[in-house]
Protein backbone atom coordinates (compact mmCIF):
# COMPACT_ATOMS: atom_id res chain seq x y z
CA UNK A 1 0.00 0.00 0.00
CA UNK A 2 1.41 3.50 -0.79
CA UNK A 3 0.64 6.31 1.37
CA UNK A 4 0.42 9.83 0.50
CA UNK A 5 3.64 11.93 2.23
CA UNK A 6 2.14 14.14 4.94
CA UNK A 7 4.34 16.79 6.97
CA UNK A 8 5.15 20.45 7.43
CA UNK A 9 4.34 22.61 4.31
CA UNK A 10 5.26 26.06 5.99
CA UNK A 11 6.37 26.61 9.48
CA UNK A 12 6.27 30.52 11.13
CA UNK A 13 7.75 31.87 14.74
CA UNK A 14 7.03 34.81 16.99
CA UNK A 15 7.86 35.53 20.14
CA UNK A 16 7.36 38.54 22.50
CA UNK A 17 7.97 42.17 22.41
CA UNK A 18 10.53 42.09 25.51
CA UNK A 19 13.80 39.66 26.72
CA UNK A 20 15.61 39.47 29.62
CA UNK A 21 19.59 38.86 29.36
CA UNK A 22 19.88 35.91 31.76
CA UNK A 23 22.96 38.01 33.26
CA UNK A 24 20.58 40.79 34.35
CA UNK A 25 19.01 37.42 36.49
CA UNK A 26 22.25 36.07 37.76
CA UNK A 27 23.33 39.54 39.17
CA UNK A 28 19.81 39.83 41.10
CA UNK A 29 20.52 36.10 42.05
CA UNK A 30 24.34 36.51 43.04
CA UNK A 31 25.31 33.85 40.82
CA UNK A 32 28.09 33.61 38.58
CA UNK A 33 25.90 34.10 34.74
CA UNK A 34 28.16 31.27 33.60
CA UNK A 35 25.67 29.16 35.49
CA UNK A 36 22.86 30.10 32.76
CA UNK A 37 25.30 30.84 29.74
CA UNK A 38 27.08 27.74 30.13
CA UNK A 39 25.46 25.36 32.71
CA UNK A 40 21.93 25.45 31.45
CA UNK A 41 22.94 26.84 28.14
CA UNK A 42 20.75 29.89 28.65
CA UNK A 43 21.31 33.60 27.11
CA UNK A 44 18.51 35.29 27.01
CA UNK A 45 14.71 34.67 27.96
CA UNK A 46 11.56 36.03 25.77
CA UNK A 47 9.04 38.03 28.37
CA UNK A 48 5.68 38.43 27.57
CA UNK A 49 4.65 42.30 27.56
CA UNK A 50 1.29 43.38 28.85
CA UNK A 51 -0.55 43.62 25.91
CA UNK A 52 0.82 39.87 24.87
CA UNK A 53 -0.82 36.72 25.92
CA UNK A 54 -0.50 33.30 23.66
CA UNK A 55 -3.09 34.38 21.67
CA UNK A 56 -1.08 37.89 20.36
CA UNK A 57 1.79 35.70 19.46
CA UNK A 58 -0.25 32.44 17.99
CA UNK A 59 -2.05 35.05 15.61
CA UNK A 60 1.87 36.61 14.69
CA UNK A 61 3.03 33.35 14.12
CA UNK A 62 0.00 32.29 11.97
CA UNK A 63 -0.59 35.22 9.98
CA UNK A 64 2.18 34.91 7.89
CA UNK A 65 1.16 31.42 7.01
CA UNK A 66 -1.70 32.23 5.98
CA UNK A 67 -0.83 35.10 4.16
CA UNK A 68 1.55 33.06 1.60
CA UNK A 69 -0.69 30.35 1.36
CA UNK A 70 -4.56 31.22 2.12
CA UNK A 71 -7.29 29.72 3.65
CA UNK A 72 -8.27 27.03 1.22
CA UNK A 73 -9.10 23.33 2.73
CA UNK A 74 -7.96 23.83 6.23
CA UNK A 75 -10.82 22.76 8.02
CA UNK A 76 -9.12 22.15 10.89
CA UNK A 77 -7.28 24.36 13.00
CA UNK A 78 -5.28 22.67 16.73
CA UNK A 79 -3.58 25.13 18.92
CA UNK A 80 -1.41 23.31 21.39
CA UNK A 81 -1.03 25.64 24.96
CA UNK A 82 -0.94 25.34 28.19
CA UNK A 83 -1.28 28.73 28.82
CA UNK A 84 -4.42 28.93 27.81
CA UNK A 85 -6.80 32.00 28.55
CA UNK A 86 -9.79 30.71 29.05
CA UNK A 87 -11.13 26.71 30.71
CA UNK A 88 -13.88 26.67 28.07
CA UNK A 89 -13.51 28.01 24.87
CA UNK A 90 -10.54 27.35 22.47
CA UNK A 91 -7.90 30.12 22.36
CA UNK A 92 -8.09 29.15 18.37
CA UNK A 93 -11.12 30.74 18.24
CA UNK A 94 -9.64 34.59 19.01
CA UNK A 95 -7.90 34.13 15.99
CA UNK A 96 -10.91 33.80 13.79
CA UNK A 97 -11.16 38.08 14.08
CA UNK A 98 -7.05 38.41 14.17
CA UNK A 99 -6.17 36.93 11.22
CA UNK A 100 -9.28 35.31 9.37
CA UNK A 101 -9.87 31.37 10.14
CA UNK A 102 -11.98 29.81 7.59
CA UNK A 103 -15.42 29.27 9.35
CA UNK A 104 -15.63 25.65 7.95
CA UNK A 105 -13.31 24.55 10.52
CA UNK A 106 -13.31 22.63 13.46
CA UNK A 107 -10.84 24.72 15.66
CA UNK A 108 -9.65 22.87 18.96
CA UNK A 109 -7.57 23.22 22.18
CA UNK A 110 -5.27 20.70 22.76
CA UNK A 111 -3.47 20.31 26.24
CA UNK A 112 -0.63 18.10 27.73
CA UNK A 113 2.58 20.04 28.99
CA UNK A 114 4.82 20.41 26.57
CA UNK A 115 3.73 17.25 24.72
CA UNK A 116 0.72 19.42 23.29
CA UNK A 117 2.13 20.56 19.89
CA UNK A 118 3.15 16.99 18.62
CA UNK A 119 -0.22 15.77 19.51
CA UNK A 120 -1.56 18.21 17.05
CA UNK A 121 0.74 17.54 14.45
CA UNK A 122 0.07 13.74 14.52
CA UNK A 123 -3.29 14.30 14.82
CA UNK A 124 -3.02 16.37 11.72
CA UNK A 125 -1.29 13.61 9.57
CA UNK A 126 -4.06 11.39 10.66
CA UNK A 127 -6.77 13.67 9.32
CA UNK A 128 -4.77 14.26 6.10
CA UNK A 129 -4.20 11.02 5.49
CA UNK A 130 -8.40 10.58 5.51
CA UNK A 131 -8.39 13.32 2.84
CA UNK A 132 -4.91 14.51 1.19
CA UNK A 133 -7.19 17.58 -0.14
CA UNK A 134 -7.06 19.27 3.21
CA UNK A 135 -4.68 21.24 5.08
CA UNK A 136 -4.29 21.18 8.94
CA UNK A 137 -3.64 24.49 11.00
CA UNK A 138 -1.45 23.39 13.80
CA UNK A 139 -0.12 26.22 16.48
CA UNK A 140 1.56 25.95 19.65
CA UNK A 141 1.96 28.74 21.59
CA UNK A 142 3.32 29.00 25.30
CA UNK A 143 4.46 31.36 27.88
CA UNK A 144 6.88 30.02 30.27
CA UNK A 145 6.40 31.01 33.77
CA UNK A 146 7.62 29.57 37.39
CA UNK A 147 8.08 32.06 40.34
CA UNK A 148 10.61 34.55 41.27
CA UNK A 149 13.68 33.51 42.92
CA UNK A 150 12.94 29.77 42.29
CA UNK A 151 15.40 27.39 40.54
CA UNK A 152 13.00 27.38 37.71
CA UNK A 153 13.36 30.97 37.22
CA UNK A 154 16.06 31.44 34.59
CA UNK A 155 14.28 28.32 32.46
CA UNK A 156 11.08 30.82 31.32
CA UNK A 157 10.57 32.31 27.94
CA UNK A 158 7.77 32.93 25.01
CA UNK A 159 7.07 31.89 21.58
CA UNK A 160 4.57 30.27 19.37
CA UNK A 161 5.15 28.49 16.37
CA UNK A 162 2.81 27.63 13.51
CA UNK A 163 2.54 24.87 11.08
CA UNK A 164 0.86 24.02 7.71
CA UNK A 165 0.32 20.68 7.70
CA UNK A 166 -0.42 19.10 4.43
CA UNK A 167 0.04 16.08 1.94
CA UNK A 168 2.93 16.35 -0.28
CA UNK A 169 4.95 19.02 2.08
CA UNK A 170 7.33 21.43 0.97
CA UNK A 171 9.76 21.43 4.17
CA UNK A 172 9.88 18.00 6.25
CA UNK A 173 7.88 14.90 5.61
CA UNK A 174 6.41 13.12 9.07
CA UNK A 175 7.40 9.52 8.83
CA UNK A 176 6.51 6.35 10.86
CA UNK A 177 6.20 5.07 12.97
CA UNK A 178 6.42 6.72 16.67
CA UNK A 179 7.87 5.44 19.47
CA UNK A 180 5.62 6.33 22.48
CA UNK A 181 5.90 6.26 26.37
CA UNK A 182 3.14 8.01 28.79
CA UNK A 183 3.12 7.66 32.66
CA UNK A 184 1.75 9.42 35.71
CA UNK A 185 4.11 11.31 37.43
CA UNK A 186 3.99 14.62 39.24
CA UNK A 187 7.43 16.34 37.84
CA UNK A 188 6.06 19.80 36.50
CA UNK A 189 2.28 20.98 36.84
CA UNK A 190 0.52 24.20 37.43
CA UNK A 191 -3.21 23.80 39.14
CA UNK A 192 -5.73 25.96 37.64
CA UNK A 193 -5.74 28.46 40.58
CA UNK A 194 -1.71 29.19 39.22
CA UNK A 195 -0.03 31.51 37.40
CA UNK A 196 3.24 29.97 37.80
CA UNK A 197 3.91 26.61 37.13
CA UNK A 198 5.35 24.03 39.95
CA UNK A 199 7.85 22.00 39.18
CA UNK A 200 10.77 19.62 40.72
CA UNK A 201 13.72 20.03 38.61
CA UNK A 202 15.75 17.35 39.26
CA UNK A 203 12.69 14.88 38.95
CA UNK A 204 11.74 16.69 35.70
CA UNK A 205 15.45 16.38 34.31
CA UNK A 206 15.64 12.66 35.44
CA UNK A 207 11.85 11.96 33.95
CA UNK A 208 12.35 13.76 30.44
CA UNK A 209 15.54 11.26 30.06
CA UNK A 210 13.85 8.14 31.05
CA UNK A 211 11.00 8.80 28.74
CA UNK A 212 12.75 9.57 25.85
CA UNK A 213 14.96 6.16 26.15
CA UNK A 214 11.37 4.62 26.55
CA UNK A 215 9.88 6.06 23.37
CA UNK A 216 13.34 5.49 21.66
CA UNK A 217 12.80 1.86 22.41
CA UNK A 218 9.19 1.49 21.83
CA UNK A 219 10.28 3.04 18.40
CA UNK A 220 12.40 0.27 17.80
CA UNK A 221 10.36 -2.24 18.12
CA UNK A 222 7.98 -0.83 16.03
CA UNK A 223 10.46 -1.31 13.66
CA UNK A 224 12.06 2.39 12.99
CA UNK A 225 15.82 3.47 12.29
CA UNK A 226 18.94 2.89 13.55
CA UNK A 227 20.35 5.95 15.51
CA UNK A 228 23.06 6.02 13.09
CA UNK A 229 20.24 6.95 10.27
CA UNK A 230 19.56 10.16 11.40
CA UNK A 231 21.41 13.07 10.94
CA UNK A 232 20.25 15.65 13.66
CA UNK A 233 18.32 14.87 16.59
CA UNK A 234 15.84 17.71 17.50
CA UNK A 235 14.84 17.39 21.30
CA UNK A 236 12.01 19.71 23.39
CA UNK A 237 14.34 22.04 24.94
CA UNK A 238 12.77 23.37 28.63
CA UNK A 239 16.73 24.78 28.47
CA UNK A 240 19.03 23.92 25.59
CA UNK A 241 21.55 22.00 27.87
CA UNK A 242 18.60 19.84 28.22
CA UNK A 243 18.90 18.84 24.65
CA UNK A 244 22.56 17.59 24.98
CA UNK A 245 22.21 15.89 27.96
CA UNK A 246 19.09 13.86 26.97
CA UNK A 247 21.05 13.02 23.66
CA UNK A 248 24.32 11.97 26.11
CA UNK A 249 21.83 9.61 27.91
CA UNK A 250 20.05 7.58 24.99
CA UNK A 251 23.54 7.12 23.74
CA UNK A 252 24.70 6.04 26.72
CA UNK A 253 21.72 3.91 27.10
CA UNK A 254 22.40 2.22 23.67
CA UNK A 255 26.07 1.56 24.24
CA UNK A 256 27.51 3.79 21.47
CA UNK A 257 30.39 5.65 22.08
CA UNK A 258 29.83 9.18 23.76
CA UNK A 259 32.25 12.57 22.89
CA UNK A 260 31.71 15.80 23.06
CA UNK A 261 32.03 16.56 19.33
CA UNK A 262 29.45 13.56 18.47
CA UNK A 263 26.59 15.26 20.48
CA UNK A 264 27.61 18.46 19.31
CA UNK A 265 27.09 17.64 16.02
CA UNK A 266 23.74 15.79 16.83
CA UNK A 267 22.43 19.12 18.38
CA UNK A 268 24.05 22.08 18.23
CA UNK A 269 22.12 23.83 15.35
CA UNK A 270 19.21 22.93 16.96
CA UNK A 271 19.59 24.98 19.99
CA UNK A 272 20.28 28.34 18.63
CA UNK A 273 16.91 30.11 18.88
CA UNK A 274 16.39 28.22 21.79
CA UNK A 275 19.25 29.38 23.97
CA UNK A 276 18.24 32.89 23.29
CA UNK A 277 13.70 32.30 23.32
CA UNK A 278 14.19 30.36 26.72
CA UNK A 279 11.66 27.53 27.59
CA UNK A 280 8.18 27.93 25.26
CA UNK A 281 6.66 24.44 25.96
CA UNK A 282 4.83 23.02 23.18
CA UNK A 283 6.62 25.10 20.65
CA UNK A 284 10.19 24.71 22.28
CA UNK A 285 10.78 21.50 19.92
CA UNK A 286 9.28 23.37 16.58
CA UNK A 287 11.40 26.10 17.78
CA UNK A 288 14.47 23.46 17.79
CA UNK A 289 13.39 22.32 14.65
CA UNK A 290 13.68 26.13 12.94
CA UNK A 291 17.18 26.70 13.95
CA UNK A 292 17.94 23.16 12.71
CA UNK A 293 16.74 24.14 9.35
CA UNK A 294 17.93 27.66 9.32
CA UNK A 295 21.20 27.00 10.45
CA UNK A 296 22.43 23.60 9.17
CA UNK A 297 23.84 23.06 5.94
CA UNK A 298 21.95 21.41 3.67
CA UNK A 299 19.82 18.78 4.88
CA UNK A 300 18.32 17.54 1.95
CA UNK A 301 17.05 14.06 1.95
CA UNK A 302 18.31 13.73 5.49
CA UNK A 303 16.64 11.71 8.48
CA UNK A 304 15.89 14.06 11.50
CA UNK A 305 14.60 12.78 14.64
CA UNK A 306 12.11 14.56 16.75
CA UNK A 307 11.65 13.86 20.44
CA UNK A 308 8.51 15.70 22.37
CA UNK A 309 8.55 15.62 26.21
CA UNK A 310 5.95 17.11 28.41
CA UNK A 311 6.21 16.65 32.02
CA UNK A 312 3.26 14.31 33.46
CA UNK A 313 4.64 12.62 31.41
CA UNK A 314 3.90 11.54 27.29
CA UNK A 315 7.06 11.16 25.38
CA UNK A 316 7.47 11.26 21.22
CA UNK A 317 10.53 9.61 19.32
CA UNK A 318 9.06 10.21 15.50
CA UNK A 319 11.73 10.35 12.71
CA UNK A 320 11.11 13.21 9.70
CA UNK A 321 12.94 13.49 6.20
CA UNK A 322 13.79 17.01 4.95
CA UNK A 323 12.04 17.34 1.54
CA UNK A 324 14.14 18.32 -1.85
CA UNK A 325 13.80 22.35 -2.25
CA UNK A 326 13.09 22.98 1.41
CA UNK A 327 15.29 25.86 1.91
CA UNK A 328 13.49 27.64 -0.55
CA UNK A 329 10.41 27.65 2.05
CA UNK A 330 11.94 29.00 5.01
CA UNK A 331 11.86 31.96 6.75
CA UNK A 332 15.09 32.68 8.55
CA UNK A 333 14.97 36.16 7.81
CA UNK A 334 11.83 36.40 9.72
CA UNK A 335 12.56 34.03 11.98
CA UNK A 336 15.80 35.69 13.52
CA UNK A 337 14.43 39.53 13.44
CA UNK A 338 11.36 38.24 15.58
CA UNK A 339 14.51 37.51 17.94
CA UNK A 340 16.66 40.45 17.44
CA UNK A 341 14.13 42.98 17.47
CA UNK A 342 12.81 42.18 20.81
CA UNK A 343 13.64 45.31 23.45
CA UNK A 344 15.93 44.67 26.63
CA UNK A 345 14.47 44.25 29.80
CA UNK A 346 16.18 45.82 33.29
CA UNK A 347 15.05 43.52 36.12
CA UNK A 348 12.67 46.33 37.84
CA UNK A 349 10.89 46.19 34.27
CA UNK A 350 10.80 42.19 33.95
CA UNK A 351 9.74 42.16 37.81
CA UNK A 352 6.69 44.19 37.39
CA UNK A 353 5.81 42.58 33.85
CA UNK A 354 5.93 38.90 36.03
CA UNK A 355 4.05 40.08 39.13
CA UNK A 356 1.42 41.51 37.36
CA UNK A 357 -2.45 40.55 38.23
CA UNK A 358 -5.55 39.83 35.65
CA UNK A 359 -8.19 41.90 36.56
CA UNK A 360 -10.88 39.55 37.74
CA UNK A 361 -14.06 41.99 38.55
CA UNK A 362 -15.69 41.85 35.30
CA UNK A 363 -14.94 45.90 34.86
CA UNK A 364 -13.83 47.44 31.71
CA UNK A 365 -9.86 46.98 31.78
CA UNK A 366 -7.45 49.00 28.98
CA UNK A 367 -4.29 47.15 28.53
CA UNK A 368 -0.95 49.59 28.78
CA UNK A 369 0.16 49.83 25.05
CA UNK A 370 3.61 48.19 25.19
CA UNK A 371 3.90 45.39 22.24
CA UNK A 372 5.21 46.43 18.94
CA UNK A 373 4.33 43.08 17.44
CA UNK A 374 1.08 42.56 15.13
CA UNK A 375 -1.59 41.81 17.69
CA UNK A 376 -2.70 42.74 20.93
CA UNK A 377 -4.32 42.56 23.97
CA UNK A 378 -6.25 46.30 24.19
CA UNK A 379 -8.62 45.18 26.75
CA UNK A 380 -10.44 43.14 29.03
CA UNK A 381 -14.11 44.02 29.47
CA UNK A 382 -17.28 41.80 30.89
CA UNK A 383 -14.42 39.02 31.40
CA UNK A 384 -14.00 39.26 27.97
CA UNK A 385 -10.79 39.82 26.34
CA UNK A 386 -10.42 42.27 23.37
CA UNK A 387 -7.50 41.55 20.60
CA UNK A 388 -6.63 44.20 18.13
CA UNK A 389 -4.77 43.79 14.89
CA UNK A 390 -2.61 46.40 13.98
N1 LIG B 1 29.63 27.77 35.28
C1 LIG B 1 29.21 26.74 34.51
N2 LIG B 1 28.25 25.84 34.87
C2 LIG B 1 27.70 26.00 36.10
C3 LIG B 1 28.10 27.04 36.96
C4 LIG B 1 29.10 27.96 36.51
N3 LIG B 1 29.50 28.98 37.25
N4 LIG B 1 27.37 26.93 38.09
C5 LIG B 1 26.55 25.84 37.94
N5 LIG B 1 26.77 25.28 36.74
C6 LIG B 1 26.10 24.12 36.17
C7 LIG B 1 25.87 22.98 37.13
O1 LIG B 1 27.01 22.18 37.25
C8 LIG B 1 24.71 22.26 36.45
O2 LIG B 1 25.20 21.49 35.38
P1 LIG B 1 24.83 19.92 35.24
O3 LIG B 1 23.33 19.85 35.24
O4 LIG B 1 25.40 19.54 33.92
O5 LIG B 1 25.42 19.26 36.41
C9 LIG B 1 23.90 23.41 35.83
O6 LIG B 1 24.78 24.54 35.81
C10 LIG B 1 22.66 23.78 36.64
O7 LIG B 1 23.04 23.94 37.95
P2 LIG B 1 22.11 23.40 39.14
O8 LIG B 1 22.77 23.69 40.43
O9 LIG B 1 21.70 21.99 38.87
O10 LIG B 1 20.88 24.38 38.93
P3 LIG B 1 19.51 24.49 39.66
O11 LIG B 1 19.47 23.73 40.92
O12 LIG B 1 19.26 25.95 39.74
O13 LIG B 1 18.44 23.79 38.68
C11 LIG B 1 17.12 23.29 36.76
C12 LIG B 1 18.51 23.73 37.27
C13 LIG B 1 17.17 23.16 35.26
C14 LIG B 1 16.75 21.95 37.37
C15 LIG B 1 16.10 24.38 37.17
O14 LIG B 1 16.36 25.55 36.43
C16 LIG B 1 14.66 23.99 36.95
O15 LIG B 1 14.03 23.42 37.85
N6 LIG B 1 14.08 24.34 35.78
C17 LIG B 1 12.70 24.03 35.46
C18 LIG B 1 12.48 22.57 35.17
C19 LIG B 1 12.87 22.09 33.85
O16 LIG B 1 13.16 22.88 32.97
N7 LIG B 1 12.89 20.76 33.72
C20 LIG B 1 13.30 20.10 32.53
C21 LIG B 1 12.52 18.89 32.15
S1 LIG B 1 10.98 19.27 31.37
Amino acid sequence: MTTTPVGIHDLSFATTHYALDHAVLAERLGVDRDKFYLGIGQEKMSVAAADEDIVTIAAAAAAPILERHGTDNIRTVLLATETGVDQSKAAALYLHSLVGLPNAARVVELKQACYGGTAGLQFAAGLIARDPAQRVLVIAADIAKYELDSPGEPTQGAAAVAMLISADPAILRLDTPSGLYSADIMDFWRPNYRTAAIVDGKTSVNAYQKAAQEAWSDYRRQGGRDLSEFAAFCYHQPFTKMAYKAHRHLLESQGHSVDAARIAAAIDDTTTYNRTVGNSYTASLYLGLASLLDHADDLTGKALAMISYGSGSVAEFFGATVQPGYREHLRTEANRAAIESRELLDYDRYRELHEAVSPTDGRYHATAEQTGRPFRLSAVSGHKRIYEAR
